[in-house]
């Protein structure tokens, strides 16, 4: 017998951090068994809204009712025993633990003697798998898992704790063409089996796909939502940012062709001491972006890593602007003249206990036109802050608030206005739009379309592929650590690069 989904009612809904009010008397209602799109830009309240209901965070005011009761949700364990499951926008999986031990966490399965059975836990979750078609080894570490496997552990995870009411935050912003085509065969199979799923995304067509209904928010309120019939695309990105969107400008074609980023026989290890790039060779000119299609864990990250500085190349050289900057630290090549939006903007970008004034700065304390950092009065610091959050459109612009406050996309544009501030010769872009919302993500284009055309040399690494079409003019797919494949944007498509990156087509299109 299928057990359906309760229904859900969030009423009233505030809560704030210090003076920003994240959510601001908010109603939301979930019909069993509905797909519910969450849509807003950057800030606008919807993981703060989904954290609530999950029991991340207390409300200020506002109830909840599940199955027509109030509850108070105080923990995610107390979430969970209402039903409800949530797979976060920032995983929280345990890197050094198995898929079994990841799922089981907290409801172990015990062996015949009454301890924790592993091999009991890796059957389970071997049934739970295939019941749901949601492939995994149970017995693999999750260090040594793709992004998207990942992401299916956390889905497994939410529905071996019994999940009727399942929560996505973002879950299609790490995953190429065909793992989404994946995820959504298990997302309208879940429902069919009753289960209740809201989706949070920036991707508007993939609500058009999947949801009944949507709701939109903006500054932390509901601003609209209905069915999707009454909501197509254009509708729903009006009410999201207030105005409509316009197009992405055509670009001014730039024939210059001076290589500011050469790359030859690069070989570079990943943490296991695996070679996770292959003789990479290539240049990027001037006036030029070069997009790296691959699925996740194929060496871009490692790619990216060393000609960044922060990882050792084991075999082969990097030439920033003609000089050799194999042997330089992250901050020599910086200085060199390169410019770094890295992948993980956690670990890598800011530091999230500094403010926003002291993480534009950082790592350009020693550049003469950012002052002398530190020595540098805070106020003239913070004024100059303020002019580049404006520009960037990061929200809030407040130069003395810390980093980690920022919402993930907000985040986002803060790391790219410091590198894309700087005029730096070469520009590396990984994941430069990754969790950020439709407006952010037009101006980001735009900034990097404005570098090229100013001349720069742009490596753009994205598993958007949409975006390598759109903004390159040369692509490179990287599979399994070597570059298999390059092609122009007018001579391929979606699909045909899906394909190369699986490995699923030799080297020439037909
Ligand atoms: N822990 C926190 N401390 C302070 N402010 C916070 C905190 N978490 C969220 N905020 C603020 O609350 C607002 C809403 O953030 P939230 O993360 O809910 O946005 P979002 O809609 O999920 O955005 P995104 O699409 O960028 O993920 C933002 O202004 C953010 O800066
Ligand atoms: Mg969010």
């Amino acid at each position: 017998m299928i057990e359906s989904a309760p229904p859900i009612s969030l009423r009233h809904i505030t809560r704030r951090f210090g003076p920003v009010v994240a959510n601001d008397d908010v109603s939301l209602e979930l019909a069993p068994g509905e797909i519910h799109g969450l849509v807003g830009e950057n800030g606008a309240g919807k993981s703060t809204l989904m954290r609530v209901l999950y029991g991340l965070l207390q409300p200020d005011s506002g109830t909840i009712e599940v199955a027509g009761r109030a509850v108070r949700i105080h923990s995610p364990a107390a979430a969970m025993r209402l039903g409800l499951g949530m797979v976060h926008q920032h995983f929280m999986l345990v890197d050094s633990l198995t898929v079994a031990e990841n799922v089981t966490l907290g409801r172990e399965p015990l062996g015949a003697l009454g301890s924790y059975s592993p091999a009991a836990a890796e059957r389970e979750v071997a049934a739970l798998a295939a019941r749901h078609g949601l492939p995994v080894d149970p017995g693999a570490r999750i260090e040594t898992l793709s992004v998207g496997a990942q992401q299916r552990v956390e889905i497994l995870k939410a529905l071996y704790h019994g999940a009727r009411v399942l929560i996505l935050d973002e879950p299609t912003a790490v995953l190429t063409p065909q793992e989404v085509d994946d995820l959504f065969r298990v997302l309208r199979e879940l429902q069919a089996q009753g289960t209740t799923i809201v989706l949070i995304t920036h991707k508007l067509a993939e609500v058009t796909a999947l949801a009944q209904r949507v709701t939109v928010m903006r500054a932390g309120r509901v601003v609209g939502g209905g069915a999707i019939a009454e909501h197509p695309v254009e509708r729903m990105a009006e009410l999201m940012v207030g105005h409509a969107i316009p197009p992405l400008h055509a670009r001014a074609h730039h024939e210059e062709c001076v290589p500011l980023l050469r790359v030859r026989l690069l070989d570079v290890l990943d943490d296991r001491g695996l070679q996770a790039v292959k003789r990479a060779s290539f240049e990027v000119h001037s006036g030029e972006i070069v997009g790296l299609a691959g699925v996740e864990g194929n060496g871009q990250h490692e790619l990216v890593e060393c000609l960044a500085g922060l990882r050792r190349a084991q075999h082969g050289d990097i030439l920033i602007a003609d000089r050799d900057c194999t042997a330089l630290t992250a901050r020599g090549r910086a200085a060199a003249g390169l410019a770094h939006i890295p992948s993980d903007r956690l670990r890598r970008g800011l530091v999230p206990e500094m403010t926003l004034a002291e993480n534009l700065v950082l790592g350009r304390q020693r550049e003469p036109d950012a002052g002398h950092g530190p020595l540098l009065p805070r106020r003239a610091l913070e004024a100059r802050a303020a002019g580049v959050l404006a520009e960037y459109d990061v929200r809030p612009p407040e130069p003395g608030r810390q980093a980690r406050q920022l919402s993930g996309g907000n985040q986002q544009k803060l790391i790219a206005a410091r590198e894309l501030s700087r005029g730096a010769a070469v520009v590396l872009a990984a994941h430069p739009t990754r969790g950020v919302d439709l407006g952010a993500i037009a101006f980001l284009h735009q900034r990097l379309l404005r570098e090229r055309d100013a001349g720069r040399a742009v490596l753009l690494v994205s598993s958007e592929l949409s975006e390598i079409l759109a903004l390159s003019d040369r692509i490179f797919v990287m599979y399994e650590g070597r570059l298999v494949h390059e092609t122009r944007p007018a001579e391929t498509d979606e699909r045909t690069l899906g394909l190369h990156m699986t490995g699923r087509r030799g080297a020439v299109a037909p």
